[in-house]
């Protein structure tokens, strides 16, 4: 079976104060992870499938056609450590060729994760798994359960996107501390491209990126036992080009007031919650910033388009 540990780095009055403060600023936001709900991660997994949602077929088509170099760059037998793991399926089409010693899938959407590893476990008996439901954004500091030797930390889908680049720095940063001298990084960004592709990506036809965005509110009245009333938002999601990064809004369709516990606010029709930033990188930008966390060793994978980009890099 499985091991699943689940790793209490945030308080219920924790989430509520920084929820809180972040709807009552200026410019209303909210932190990206709390999209990741039970049914968030499902919405996920439906944008996923999406035609005008390209990230992630193409890294799997990256994976598939590079993975067996991947594997010889990166080394069999890792201690395959993945971040943000959702359904594990990124790094599953990947056990054939990495055939990693142990697999550690982290993410904060615990009992998701509980479900997919429990899952996986089946399908590959002999890979000792180790599920970890924590808030890695907070910290890297991993149980003692993880091996130490030969770490390869796995950041797929340009998740790193949702990091400023100077907050991306740090994160990359704190993954190199965490890799010991034989460690490595295999992680992938998408790319700067035209607009018209990218806007299409973040608000597609079907309106499942609306759904997932609109599903944040739901998730607040639940933690944050808040009173919005959904349907009096809509959804915005465009790339902003002066910005290298996609923003995701929620905007108020009508003038109102929402209330939770221990504060309120009034938005104005029109005014919005900034929910989300996805960064967009060039090729070289990106390497620049691997190496400026301290990595070296760099090899880049892309697809023909050069739509997105797959990175090894090492420690040593
Ligand atoms: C999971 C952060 C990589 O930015 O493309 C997809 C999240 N948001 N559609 C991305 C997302 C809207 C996704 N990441």
């Amino acid at each position: 079976m499985a091991q699943f540990i689940q790793s209490i780095n945030e308080g219920e009055q924790e989430i509520s104060a920084e929820l809180s403060a972040g709807l009552s600023a200026q410019t209303a936001f909210t932190s990206a992870k709390y999209l990741y709900d039970a049914l968030g991660s499902k919405l996920f997994e439906a944008i996923c499938e999406l035609p005008e949602y390209y990230p992630t077929r193409t890294e799997a088509e990256i994976f598939q056609i590079h993975g067996p170099e991947i594997a010889k760059t990166a080394g069999l037998g890792a201690t395959l450590i993945d971040l943000g793991a959702g359904n594990c399926a990124k790094a599953a089409s990947l056990f054939s060729v990495l055939e990693p010693a142990q697999y550690v899938p982290v993410d904060i959407s615990v009992d998701f994760l509980r479900d997919a590893v429990a899952r996986l476990q089946q399908q590959y008996p002999k890979i000792e798994m180790t599920g970890i439901g924590m808030d890695f954004s907070a910290g890297l500091s991993l149980p003692d359960a993880v091996r130490g030797s030969q770490r390869l930390f796995f950041y797929p889908g340009s998740s790193i996107g949702n990091f400023s680049p100077q907050q991306a720095l740090v994160f990359l940063k704190k993954i190199y501390a965490a890799c010991d001298q034989d460690g490595g990084i295999l992680i992938s960004v998408d790319l700067v491209k035209e607009k018209s592709t990218l806007d299409a990506a973040y608000d597609d036809m079907l309106g499942v990126t609306a759904s997932f965005n609109l599903n944040l509110l739901c998730h607040l009245n639940r933690v944050l036992d808040a009173d919005f009333d959904v349907r009096q938002w809509r959804h915005r999601g465009f790339f902003n080009a002066a910005e290298s990064r996609i923003e995701m809004h929620l905007e108020a369709e009508s003038e109102q007031t929402v209330h939770w516990p221990n504060g309120m606010r009034r938005f104005k029709r029109g005014e919005r919650i900034h929910t989300e930033n996805s960064y967009k990188y060039t090729r070289q930008g990106f390497m620049d910033l691997l190496t400026q966390a301290g990595f070296s060793g760099i090899t880049a994978w892309t697809d023909p388009q050069e739509w997105f980009l797959v990175c090894h890099a090492r420690v040593m």
